[in-house]
Order: structure tokens, then sequence, then C-alpha cells
């Protein structure tokens, strides 16, 4: 995964992901779900941006979790506050219960097949409080991937600049993006790859996994209101849910649930 690129990960993406935008329309979204919420765990948290700025920015009270030690100490040093646990998302005992589990960009495609993602969102479902939220920002499903796909980034410090090439294949239901890094800083230039793989996983699948989870409930949908969702609805008309507690689906971006 990131072995290579921990360390740069915020140079790569604070060049073109607005994480104080994201973080500002999550907020407004918990905000509307009911405004009581405080207590957020972010799963995947990554280098814990979207931690910080919605603890700084907007009063929440933050933990994370993340497989990578690189990433956790990156995290833990920018949220002194926050507890910060090195953890499989797909299987991990935490003592407390939050309002809101966020997992974000599209972390949850790590976990790479339909079984996994059930055991993370049962996991999910045990650390929530009564009333509480998840918001998962999913990863894409199998007929919006191609192979073949290009892409590619730069990012600058006054010590380091990386420039990373991305190529994608699809591979079955899974998508393997390699990426190339060309790295140079005061001792010289080097080279390092990357490959991450994700599970493709439709709407469907993802919506039965949450149902199959306990995560389900009336459904509340908001159009684009999420900031981090990929091209609105497509003209579909939003399932609505039942039972027990909230949910909130956007049906190509995020899917939130409780
Ligand atoms: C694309 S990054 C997203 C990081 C952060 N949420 C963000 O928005 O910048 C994916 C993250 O998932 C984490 N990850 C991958 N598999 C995981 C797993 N099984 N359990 C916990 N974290 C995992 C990686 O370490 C990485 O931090």
């Amino acid at each position: 995964m990131f072995t290579e690129s921990a360390e740069l990960y915020d140079l790569i993406y604070s060049s073109f992901k607005d994480y104080g935008t994201e973080a500002a329309q999550i907020a407004a979204l918990l905000e509307s779900i009911d405004p009581v919420y405080r207590t957020v765990l972010d799963v995947a948290c990554g280098t814990g941006e979207h931690a910080r700025l919605l603890a700084e920015i907007h009063g929440f009270t933050v933990d994370g979790l993340d497989l990578n030690p690189e990433f956790l100490r990156i995290a833990r040093a920018k949220n002194p506050a926050g507890q910060f646990f090195e953890a499989d998302m797909s299987d991990f005992h935490l003592p407390t219960r939050y309002d809101v589990i966020l997992c974000l960009f599209s972390s949850i495609g790590y976990v790479k097949t339909l079984d996994r993602v059930a055991q993370t969102l049962r996991c999910f479902r045990n650390h929530l409080a009564g009333d509480g939220v998840v918001i998962l920002e999913p990863w894409f499903p199998p007929d919006k991937m191609r192979t073949g796909h290009h892409s590619e980034r730069t990012g600058q410090s006054p010590d380091v600049r990386v420039r990373r090439v991305g190529t994608t294949e699809v591979d079955g239901r899974l998508s393997r993006l390699r990426f190339e890094y060309t790295i140079e800083n005061g001792s010289g230039t080097r080279q390092a790859t990357e490959v991450h793989e994700l599970g493709l996983f439709t709407i469907d699948e993802m919506l039965a996994a949450f149902a199959a989870a306990g995560l389900i409930g009336p459904l509340h949908h908001r159009r684009n209101a999420c900031g981090i969702c990929r091209g609105g609805t497509n003209g579909r008309t939003p399932t609505r849910g039942s039972r027990r507690s909230r949910s909130v689906h956007c049906p190509d971006c995020c899917l939130t649930s409780a």
C-alpha cells in the first residue's frame, strides 16, 4: 500500500484534494442529521487531515484508526487531543462508542472482498452509539473503472519534490493501481513503486452489506450534500430505507447509515 509514500502523502494530496471543503461539508451534513453529534471515529484516517479539521474548525472530538503506523505517527502529531489506534478496519475492538464513524476517500476498497466489507460494517455497527451514523465514501463500482486509466500528480515543499504517475488495471472485481514515484531531495533522486489493490463493489452490494450489518433506517437523501461525491445521482431515485434508526444514502457517492 503506502509503503513508500506515507511521508509524502500530504504533499501529493494537498495539491488537488480540498480537505477543508470536505470537512465543512461533512460537518454540515452531520449538523443536518443531528446537531448533538460530537464524537467521531475516522476509520482509515491516513495522516489525520479530516480529523484535524473536524476537531479544530468544527468542534468535534475525533479519534482515528489506521493500519499504517507511519500514517498514525503523522495523524497523532496533528491531533494531539485525539486517540489514534493501529488496527485493521475489518477487525477492531475499541472501548468507546461514537456518534459518527467516517470511512472516507474510498478506503473501504482496500478490504478487497465483500465478505470483508460485511465484517468491516459489523465492526462499525458495534462501535456506534445508539443513534449514531456511518458516513462511507465508496470506491468505484465495477462498471465505472477501466484498465489503462493514467494519472499524474506532483507535490513540492522547500525540501522535496515528488512526481507520481499512476496506472490502473481492472482484474475481475479487483482494481490494481500502480504508482511510480520520482522523489527528489537534497541528497538526490530516487524511484519507488507501490501497487494498491482495491475491491470493486456495486451500489446494491454495498447497500446489502449495510443492511446485513444492521445499518439501515429511514432514509434522508441529500444530493451532493457530502462534497466528496463523484457526480450526483445519475437520475436514480434514492432507495427509501426503513426500520429502526436513520440512514442517508447518496447512490453514487456517500452511504450514510445508522
Ligand atoms: C486513500 S487513503 C485515505 C486516508 C484518509 N482517510 C484520507 O482521506 O486522506 C486509504 C487509507 O486506508 C488505510 N487502510 C487500508 N487498509 C486498511 C485496513 N484494513 N484497516 C485500516 N486502515 C486501512 C491506509 O493505510 C490509508 O491510510
